[in-house]
C-alpha cells in the first residue's frame, strides 16, 4: 500500500470504526503510569492482538479473538497487518525541529578534534544556526522541518515536543512558535511546544548574559506567554550557558506565566541543574551525562522525568554516557528523545536511539521502549490519550516489520517502521505493506 504521507489535517476520523488486526505481538504498555524499575521491563504484550477503533481513539485492544468479536468490531473496515510488530505511536519528548540548514562543516571539525564548546566559543554552534535562522525564508524553514516531520512519522513517531532557541529575539522565537503551531494544524503528528529563549546569549547581548535574563524574563517571557504559543519553558543550564541562579530565574518566570519548567541539565558538566528540575518540579530534566550518584537518588525519588538523549553522546563521539542504568535500577522515570538538532543529534529517528540506548547504556529493548512511548507521554503530560494501547487513548500505533519487538532495537540503522497510524488514519506506509 502506498499514502501520501503526512497531507492530512488534523480532524479525527469520523468514518466506520476500524478493526485492526495481524499483530503478531501488540505491545500495548497498559498498567501503571509513569513506569519505573521493574514496571519498565513489561510492555504489556498480546500476542495476535487486535485494535479496534472508532473517531480516532481506541475502543478496544486485545487478543483478536475477543475484539474481533464485538459487535462493533463486525461492521468495522478491516485493516490487517499480516502479522508485524505492534507499539503505541513513538512520543519524542525533546526535538528542536526547526533550523535552516545542517551544521556538517562542524562535523568534520569535530572529527578532525575540535570539540563542541570550543566550536561555540568561536561563534560557531547555536549561534551560527541563529544567524542562520534569523536569515532564512520563513517558506524554506516550514518545507525543512515537513520533511523533517514524513522522516518522524516514517520511524514511527506520532507526537513531538518541538522547542524554539534559534531566533533568540521577540520576532523570530515568535515566528518559531507560530511556525510550529501551524505545522500542528496542518500535518498529522500532535506538536507541543516549548519555548527555549534561554539556548544560548544572542550576540546583541555578548558578555551581558544577566542583561539577557533580564529581557528574557521582562519581555520574552511574557510576550509569549500570551501568544499562547507555547507550553513548556526550557533553559539550557551548563558550563558556557546560562547559570543555575539564572535558570531558576527564567523558568520561576514561565512558570508565574503558566508555562511548565523542563531543563537541559548536566550535559557538559554537573552544574546542579537536576537538582534544579527537581526543586522546580519540573516536567523533565534532559540529557544528565554528568549527574553523580546523590543526583541519581534525588530524581528516583522525584516525579521528574530523567530524559535521556544518547543520540548526542553518539552523534559528538563520547564515550561517557548518561547512567541509564543506575537511574532505572534506583527507580527514576526514565524516557528517551531523539533532540532532533543540527549541532548534537541530527536524527528523527527514535528507533535509532533505542539502539544506542540498549548497546551503550545497558537498557533492555523493553525499558527503551517504554521510555520512547509511555513516559515520554508523561513527561509531556499527555499519558492520558498517548503512550500505550488503551481503551480511551488515542489510536497512534507505530508497526514494524520484524519478527519480535527486541528485533526493533537489535537491527540499527536500518528502518523496519513499514506503517504508522495516528489518530485511527494511516499517515505513513511502506510500500510492500
Ligand atoms: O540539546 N545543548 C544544547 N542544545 C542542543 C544542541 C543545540 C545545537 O547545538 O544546535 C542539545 O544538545
Ligand atoms: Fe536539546
Amino acid at each position: 500500500m502506498v499514502c501520501a504521507p503526512l497531507l492530512r489535517h488534523n480532524a479525527p476520523n469520523v468514518a466506520l470504526p476500524l478493526l485492526i488486526t495481524g499483530c503478531k505481538e501488540l505491545l500495548t504498555l497498559r498498567g501503571a503510569v509513569p513506569r519505573r524499575g521493574a514496571a519498565m521491563r513489561d510492555p504489556g504484550l498480546l500476542r495476535d492482538g487486535a485494535v479496534l477503533v472508532r473517531d480516532g481513539n481506541i475502543i478496544a485492544a486485545g487478543s483478536r479473538r475477543r475484539v474481533a468479536r464485538l459487535s462493533e468490531a463486525r461492521k468495522a473496515k478491516k485493516l490487517d497487518l499480516g502479522g508485524r510488530v505492534v507499539l503505541p505511536g513513538l512520543v519524542d519528548s525533546h526535538t528542536h525541529l526547526i533550523f535552516p540548514s545542517s551544521r556538517a562543516g562542524e562535523y568534520e571539525r569535530r572529527i578532525a578534534g575540535a570539540t563542541y564548546e570550543e566550536i561555540a566559543r568561536q561563534g560557531g554552534g547555536i549561534l551560527s544556526t541563529v544567524r542562520a535562522l534569523r536569515r532564512a525564508e520563513p517558506d524554506a524553514l516550514k518545507s525543512r522541518a515537513l520533511a523533517a516531520l514524513q522522516q518522524f512519522a516514517a520511524h514511527g513517531t506520532t507526537t513531538l515536543e518541538a522547542k524554539s532557541g534559534y531566533g533568540l529575539d521577540l520576532k523570530s522565537e515568535l515566528a518559531t512558535l507560530r511556525l510550529l503551531a501551524e505545522l500542528h494544524q496542518e500535518q498529522p503528528l500532535d506538536i507541543h511546544s516549548t519555548f527555549l529563549g534561554a539556548h544560548a546569549v544572542p550576540p546583541e547581548f555578548r558578555g551581558h548574559a544577566d542583561a539577557c535574563v533580564v529581557f528574557l524574563v521582562e519581555t520574552l517571557i511574557p510576550r509569549v506567554a500570551i501568544s499562547g504559543l507555547a507550553e513548556f519553558c526550557d533553559v539550557y543550564c551548563d558550563r558556557g550557558a546560562f547559570t543555575v541562579p539564572q535558570a531558576r530565574r527564567i523558568l520561576t518566570e514561565g512558570r508565574a506565566f503558566g508555562l511548565v519548567p523542563r531543563l537541559h541539565a548536566d550535559q557538559l558538566a554537573r552544574t546542579g541543574a537536576a537538582r534544579l528540575a527537581i526543586k522546580l518540579d519540573a516536567a523533565s530534566a534532559d540529557h544528565l551525562e554528568k549527574i553523580n550518584r546523590a543526583d541519581i537518588r534525588a530524581l528516583a525519588a522525584s516525579n521528574v522525568v530523567a530524559t535521556l538523549l544518547p543520540g548526542c553522546c553518539f552523534h559528538l563521539g563520547l564515550s561517557h554516557y548518561p547512567p541509564a542504568r543506575e537511574l532505572l535500577d534506583a527507580g527514576a522515570i526514565v524516557a528517551l528523545a531523539t533532540d532532533y538538532n543540527p549541532g548534537t543529534s541530527p536524527t528523527a529517528s527514535l528507533p535509532m536511539v533505542m539502539s544506542i540506548a540498549c548497546s551503550q547504556m545497558r537498557m533492555s529493548p523493553a525499558e527503551a521502549i517504554a521510555a520512547a512511548t509511555i513516559n515520554a507521554a508523561y513527561s509531556l503530560r499527555r499519558h492520558m490519550r498517548l503512550g500505550s494501547i488503551e481503551v480511551g487513548k488515542y489510536a497512534d500505533l507505530a508497526v514494524f516489520d520484524v519478527e519480535e519487538y527486541r528485533e526493533i532495537p537489535y537491527y540499527f540503522g536500518v528502518n523496519h517502521c513499514v506503517m504508522t497510524i495516528k489518530r485511527g488514519e494511516v499517515v505513513y506506509a511502506r510500500d510492500e505493506i
